[in-house]
């Protein structure tokens, strides 16, 4: 909203100049009193008044929008605003489990295990989920019982890492 007002800013500006330097007849006419020192010094004044505007809101200004677009692309998944610590759960999720599983939001196509866009689990199940692991024949009552689809690893990321990657999962997956 403020860049939007600093741009219209910019070209309300921009206009008045034009309109006042049209009617005086150009920057140096509307600085110049003929036969005085200074008249010089004036016109330099103005030129770099127009350099400092076109740097500001030509160059700096449109650089500002585009990062500012840029981080908060990356800390949106359909509309969705990730915490920091869900950011850091895509990124790990991208490095260490994108491999096996599906999930739209990390752009990960795995086919390994199944698609997590589907089982929408919970952040408690994902948590359970990588600290046990999966066996697809476990012990009756073992910790490690899952879909019964296949094998996953164990402790493939842990402690805090652990935590992120659960929550950016229960956040997003299905959403996209
Ligand atoms: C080596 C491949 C592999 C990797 C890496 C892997 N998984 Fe899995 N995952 C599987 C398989 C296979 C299953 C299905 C197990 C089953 O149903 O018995 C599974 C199941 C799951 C389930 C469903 C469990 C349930 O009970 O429904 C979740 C949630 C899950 N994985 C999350 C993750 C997360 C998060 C990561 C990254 C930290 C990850 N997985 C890394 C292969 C993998």
């Amino acid at each position: 909203m403020l860049a939007v007002l600093l741009f219209a800013a910019f070209w309300v500006v921009l206009g008045f100049m034009v309109f006042f330097f049209g009617i005086r007849g150009g920057p140096s006419a509307a600085m110049d009193v003929p036969g005085r020192r200074g008249s010089y010094a004036g016109r330099r004044a103005m030129a770099w008044v127009f350099v400092v505007t076109y740097i500001a809101f030509g160059i700096v200004l449109p650089a500002l929008f585009l990062i500012g677009n840029h981080n908060s692309a990356n800390g949106q998944v359909g509309g969705i605003k990730l915490t920091a610590a869900e950011k850091r759960g895509r990124e790990i999720f991208g490095e260490r489990c994108g491999l096996c599983h599906t999930l739209a939001a990390a752009n990960a196509v795995g086919k390994v295990g199944p698609n997590l866009d589907q089982i929408q689990p919970t952040q408690q199940l994902v948590l359970h989920t990588i600290e046990y692991g999966c066996l697809q024949n476990p012990p009756s009552g073992s910790q490690e019982a899952c879909l019964g689809e296949g094998t996953m690893p164990a402790d493939v990321v842990q402690g805090i890492d652990a935590t992120d990657v659960a929550k950016f999962v229960s956040k997003v997956a299905g959403q996209e």
